[in-house]
C-alpha cells in the first residue's frame, strides 16, 4: 500500500492514528537531532518529523540523503505539533516517522517548485511538468476543471447533449488562417483543423439534435497575444427553434450560474449595447464598463475656430478623467508621448484642466475662449477637478486611439478592479466588413449569420448598413463569447453569398455539404461559442490564458518542452507526397 491518506487531509482529530503517506519532498530542514521533511502532493503539504533519538540509523541516513522532489513513502503516527503553522491546513499536526522508503530520487529541479519561483517563463515552459507541481499553477487548472464541470452541469440541466465532432476536416468559415494536415492516402490533398465546429453544429441541428454543446479544441493560425493561443478551447453551443432572445437568455443564465457557483457572485441582468453605440461611446466592440470616461464628440463645438488640427479632423473625441486636473506639465507631456507611439498612432493630445475653482486651462487657449472650453466640459458632463483629454483625426483611427487611452487611464487610476465584473451583450453587429486589402466584402462573423430581416433590402446597395443577428458577450472588456442566429433559408443564403461576392460554384465548393443539408428541412437555429480559456483567466483574475492551459504554446507558437513544431524526415515527407521549397 502506498498511502492511507493524502498529504492535505490529516487534522488534529487524527492524532494518534498510524498512517502511510507518499509524495514529493518539498523541503528538508536538518537541525542535528531533528529532521523535518515537508511532504507534498496535489492535496497539500504535511510535516514529517524524524527524531534522531528514537529513529534507527538507517532511516536517519536515508532522510539525510533526500533531496528536493524525491518521491518518498513514509509510515508514522499523527501527533500534535508543539509550534503550529497557521499558514497551512495541516499546520497543527505532524507525522512522527517510523519508516521511510525512497520510491524515486530526483535530479535537482531547474527552478524552485514553490508559489514564488526563480524560474523564468522559458525555463518553466521547458519543464512544464515541474511548473505544474507549483500549487498556484495547479490551482489554476483546478479552477478550469471546476468551471468545465459547472458548464456541463448547467447545460445538462438545460437538456443540451455533448457531441464530439471531427478534427480532421475541411476549412471552416471563421476567417483566420487554417492549420493544414497532409493526407497520405489522398496525395496532394489536405485536411484543415477546425477553427471551430461551426458547420458540424449546424448539421447537428438539421439532424434534429435540438440542443448541442461541446467543450472542444479549436485551431487558428493567427498572431498570438495574451488572450490568444493557436489551439484553444471553446464551449461551443447550438440550439434549434430559437430566436436571438432565447440564445441570450440561455447563455446569460450559464454565465450567471458560473459566477454564482464559483465566485459566489450574483450578477444582475446583462445590459445590451448595439455595436454602433459601443463604437461611438467607447471606440471598441468590447467596452470595459467597470469605469466611465465615455466618449464625447466635440465636432460641433470645436471646429471652425481656426485651430487647424481640429478643423482638418474628421472626428474630435474627448474623455473626462476624474480628479486629474492637477496633472503636471511632465505628466501631460508623457501622456502626449504615449499617444504618439506607433501602436497608438496619434499626432498629439489636447487637454483641458477643469480646475477645482471652476477655471479652465487648456493646451489650446490661443484658439478657444473660456466659454468655448466651458461648452466642452459641459458636453463631457465633467466636474471641477477633472482633466479632459481630446484626440482628433480620422474617425476610426481616433476612436481606436481614444479606446486605448481610456483603458490606459483606467489602468493608471486603478479603475479596472479584477474583483468587479461588468458584463454586457453587444448586439447588432454589421453583417459585412469591407476588406481594403482584398478589395471585397467579407462576413464579419461568418457567412451563415442571418441579416436582421428589416435590413435585407439594403444588402444590394448599402451593404455596410445591414445589421447581423449576431451578438458578443463581453465582460470587463474581454470578448468572452460570440454567436449568431443562422440563415436556414436557402434563398437568403444565396443572397448573402452573392453580396459577399461568392459565385455559386465557390459557395458550393466550400460549403456544398451544408447547403445540401439545408435542402432537407433545416430548422431555424442559432448558437454561440465561448472562449473557455478566457473565461478561466477572467475567473482567475489574470490577463494571460496561458497559465490555464496545461501545456500551452509560447508567443511564437512553439511548445518548447516537446520541441514542436519540428523538422520531419525525408521519408515521411515522401510518404506525404510533399517536397519542401528552398528557404
Ligand atoms: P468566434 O470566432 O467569435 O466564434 O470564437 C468564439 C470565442 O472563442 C474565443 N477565441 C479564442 N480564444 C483563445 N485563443 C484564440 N485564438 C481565440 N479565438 C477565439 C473568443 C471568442 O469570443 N463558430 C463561432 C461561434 C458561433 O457563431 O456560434 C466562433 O468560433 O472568446
Amino acid at each position: 500500500m502506498h498511502r492511507t491518506h493524502t498529504c492535505g487531509e490529516l487534522r488534529l482529530q487524527n492524532v494518534g492514528e498510524k498512517v502511510i503517506l507518499s509524495g514529493w519532498v518539498n523541503q528538508i530542514r536538518d537541525k542535528g537531532g531533528l529532521i523535518w521533511i515537508d511532504l507534498r502532493d496535489r492535496y497539500g503539504i504535511i510535516q514529517i518529523l524524524i527524531e534522531e533519538s528514537s529513529t534507527d540509523t538507517e532511516t536517519i541516513a536515508k532522510a539525510r540523503s533526500l533531496g528536493r522532489e524525491f518521491v518518498v513513502k513514509t509510515e508514522g503516527t499523527v501527533s500534535e505539533r508543539t509550534s503550529k503553522n497557521d499558514k497551512i491546513p495541516t499546520g497543527e499536526i505532524e507525522i512522527k516517522i517510523n519508516s521511510l522508503e525512497i520510491l524515486n530520487p530526483s535530479k535537482v529541479p531547474p527552478f524552485l517548485i514553490a508559489e514564488e519561483t526563480d524560474g523564468g517563463e522559458d525555463l518553466r515552459m521547458k519543464y512544464r511538468y515541474l511548473d505544474l507541481r507549483r500549487p498556484n499553477i495547479l490551482s489554476k487548472l483546478q479552477l478550469r476543471h471546476k468551471l468545465a464541470s459547472e458548464v456541463r452541469k448547467y447545460l445538462d440541466g438545460q437538456k443540451f447533449i455533448e457531441v464530439e465532432t471531427p478534427v480532421l476536416i475541411k476549412s471552416t468559415p471563421e476567417g483566420a488562417r487554417d492549420f493544414l494536415v497532409p493526407s497520405r492516402m489522398n496525395p496532394q490533398e489536405f485536411y484543415a483543423l477546425p477553427q471551430s465546429p461551426q458547420t458540424f453544429k449546424q448539421l447537428l441541428m438539421v439532424s434534429g439534435f435540438d440542443k448541442y454543446y461541446q467543450i472542444v479544441k479549436c485551431f487558428r493560425d493567427e498572431d498570438l497575444r495574451a488572450d490568444r493561443q493557436p489551439e484553444f478551447t471553446q464551449i461551443d453551443c447550438e440550439m434549434s427553434f430559437v430566436e436571438r432572445e432565447d440564445v441570450l437568455q440561455t447563455f446569460e443564465g450559464m454565465v450567471k450560474h458560473l459566477f454564482k457557483e464559483i465566485k459566489g457572485v450574483e450578477l444582475p441582468d446583462f445590459p445590451r449595447m448595439t455595436y454602433q453605440e459601443a463604437i461611438e461611446n467607447y471606440g471598441s466592440d468590447k467596452p470595459d464598463l467597470r469605469f466611465g470616461m465615455k466618449f464625447s464628440e466635440l465636432d460641433q463645438l470645436a471646429k471652425g475656430k481656426g485651430f487647424k488640427v481640429f478643423d482638418d479632423a474628421e472626428k474630435i473625441i474627448a474623455i473626462s478623467v476624474e480628479n486629474c486636473a492637477n496633472y503636471t506639465r511632465k505628466q501631460l507631456d508623457e501622456l502626449t508621448e504615449w499617444v504618439k507611439r506607433p501602436q497608438i498612432g496619434m499626432k498629439g493630445l489636447i487637454y483641458v484642466k477643469y480646475n477645482q475653482d471652476g477655471s479652465l486651462k487648456s493646451s489650446v487657449d490661443k484658439f478657444f475662449s473660456q466659454e468655448d472650453l466651458k461648452a466642452w466640459v459641459d458636453k463631457c458632463e465633467s466636474k471641477p477637478g477633472n482633466l479632459i483629454l481630446v484626440l482628433a483625426g480620422e474617425t476610426s483611427l481616433t476612436r481606436k486611439a481614444m479606446n486605448q487611452l481610456r483603458l490606459e487611464m483606467g489602468d493608471r487610476l486603478g479603475l479596472r478592479n479584477r474583483e468587479e465584473y461588468q458584463p454586457l451583450w453587444v448586439v447588432d453587429f454589421p453583417l459585412m466588413e469591407y476588406d481594403e486589402e482584398m478589395g471585397r466584402w467579407h462576413a464579419m462573423h461568418h457567412p451563415f449569420t442571418s441579416p436582421v430581416a428589416k435590413d435585407m433590402e439594403k444588402l444590394k446597395d448599402t451593404p455596410k448598413e445591414v445589421r447581423a443577428n449576431a451578438y458578443d458577450m463581453v465582460i470587463n472588456g474581454i470578448e468572452i463569447g460570440g454567436g449568431s442566429i443562422r440563415i436556414h433559408d436557402r434563398e437568403i443564403q444565396q443572397i448573402v453569398f452573392d453580396a459577399l461576392g461568392f459565385t455559386k460554384e465557390e459557395a458550393f465548393e466550400q460549403f456544398g455539404f451544408l447547403l445540401q443539408a439545408f435542402e432537407y428541412g433545416a430548422p431555424p437555429h442559432g448558437g454561440i461559442a465561448f472562449g473557455f480559456d478566457r473565461i478561466c483567466a477572467l475567473f482567475g483574475g489574470v490577463d494571460s490564458i496561458r497559465d490555464f492551459i496545461a501545456f500551452p504554446k509560447n508567443t511564437s507558437g512553439r511548445d518548447v518542452m516537446i520541441s514542436s513544431p519540428s523538422k520531419i524526415d525525408e521519408s515521411q515527407l515522401k510518404e506525404l507526397h510533399i517536397s519542401l521549397a528552398k528557404k
